[in-house]
């Protein structure tokens, strides 16, 4: 689309994520909400005359895809909505930011590739909103020069508390049908992703999966262990469970043979070398790194600082033709191995 033009997009789902997104556009001068959308009525009313204001509202997606002046699309449904409003938007020309998880199976997500694949002119973009923050990225750069030596091993964990209220709020909450799971494709997913991407890929997992605090309430599991090998030969592991009495705690850890880094939360909380000159050059890339941390306005603490970058690199992307920094392919690599660990849960 010509540059000049304002990227015009509608937002479909107007429940818990759609505040982010809508607020996130409202701060791009680049793109304008046209409409929004969502099966509650209510909602979708709410969203355009509280947080979209000039903005239309509509029940039914395919007026969305119908419209000729709505350019693009924000996803903030349900997991198991995703692969069918993709697909559809898609086929009807219009770019497509999706919220993660990207699909709640694999079969959603070989569909969304495909139609992504047959649309490449239109952006397909993947909400993983934290590879957008300073540190992962200088972490991701760091371990790929080999500054951390020969990786040995990469874990990652979130102890996270959801009660029942938030299960039963929603009905597509801690279902198979609805959510595909729970922790491991809800909540853990962004750290699942970030140990993953900063790693350089996995390629096997094994898990375990378990309800041991929401029995009776979800269908799903609120607790995973994971056993990981990654590409370049590290291994690995990932614990997670929203049945803790930690309100959301996370922890991320790289070990080479030359250095150490451990992130907790959005911060280094430890960095270790043998050799301290080392140490000095890594740590100074990091501060120097971080400290451009400054220019997004914060969502929800543990959404991070994160959307509006990715929605300003979406809406970048829709107007200059270029490659957008999460395209589905990228984001499918960490839901595959979701998928992947559930499937190995599953044959225990
Ligand atoms: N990136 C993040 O940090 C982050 C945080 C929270 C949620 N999310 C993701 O955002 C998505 C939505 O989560 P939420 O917490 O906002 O859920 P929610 O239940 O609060 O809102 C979802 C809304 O989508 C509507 N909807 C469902 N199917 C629809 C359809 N076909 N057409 C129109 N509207 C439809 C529902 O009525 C509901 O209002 C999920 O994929 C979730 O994992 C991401």
């Amino acid at each position: 689309m010509p540059s000049a033009k304002k990227v015009r997009v509608a937002v479909i789902g107007c429940g818990v994520i759609s505040e982010l997104h809508l607020r996130c556009y409202a701060h791009n001068p680049a793109a304008k909400v046209v409409a929004v959308c969502d099966l509650i009525p209510e909602r979708a009313r709410r969203a355009a005359e509280e947080r979209a204001p000039g903005a239309r509202w509509t029940t039914k997606a395919a007026e969305i895809f119908a419209a000729p002046d709505v350019d693009a699309v924000s996803i903030c449904t349900d997991h198991a909505s995703h692969a069918a409003l993709a697909c559809a938007a898609l086929a009807a020309g219009k770019h497509v930011l999706c919220e993660k998880s990207l699909a709640r199976t694999s079969g959603d997500l070989a569909r969304m590739l495909a139609a992504a694949e047959a649309h490449p002119d239109l952006v397909a973009a993947g909400v993983f909103q934290h590879r957008f923050e300073p540190l992962p990225r200088v972490l991701r750069d760091l371990v790929a020069e080999g500054a951390f030596g020969r990786l040995l091993t990469a874990t990652g964990s979130l102890h996270c508390f959801r009660g029942n209220g938030y299960f039963e709020k929603d009905a597509w909450r801690g279902t198979k049908a609805g959510e595909g799971g729970s922790v491991l494709i809800n909540q853990s997913i962004h750290y699942f992703d970030l140990l993953l991407w900063i790693a350089g890929g996995a390629e096997t997992v094994r898990a375990w999966s378990a309800n041991l605090g929401h029995e009776g309430v979800i269908e799903t599991e609120d607790t995973v262990a994971l056993a990981l090998r990654f590409r370049n030969g590290a291994l690995g592991s990932f614990v997670a469970t929203n049945a803790s009495q930690r309100g959301w705690d996370s922890e991320l850890a790289f070990h080479g043979t030359k250095g150490t880094a451990i992130v907790r939360g959005d911060a280094l909380s430890f960095l270790s070398f043998a050799d301290p000159a080392a140490e000095k050059r890594v740590r100074a890339r990091i501060e120097k790194a971080v400290s451009g941390n400054r220019a997004f306005p914060k969502g929800k603490d543990y959404y991070g600082p994160g959307h509006q970058a990715q929605i300003d690199d979406f809406v970048r992307a829709v107007r200059t033709g270029r490659r957008p920094y999460v395209t589905f392919a990228d984001a499918a690599e960490s839901d595959a191995m979701v998928f992947a660990a559930y499937a190995s849960a599953a044959r225990r």
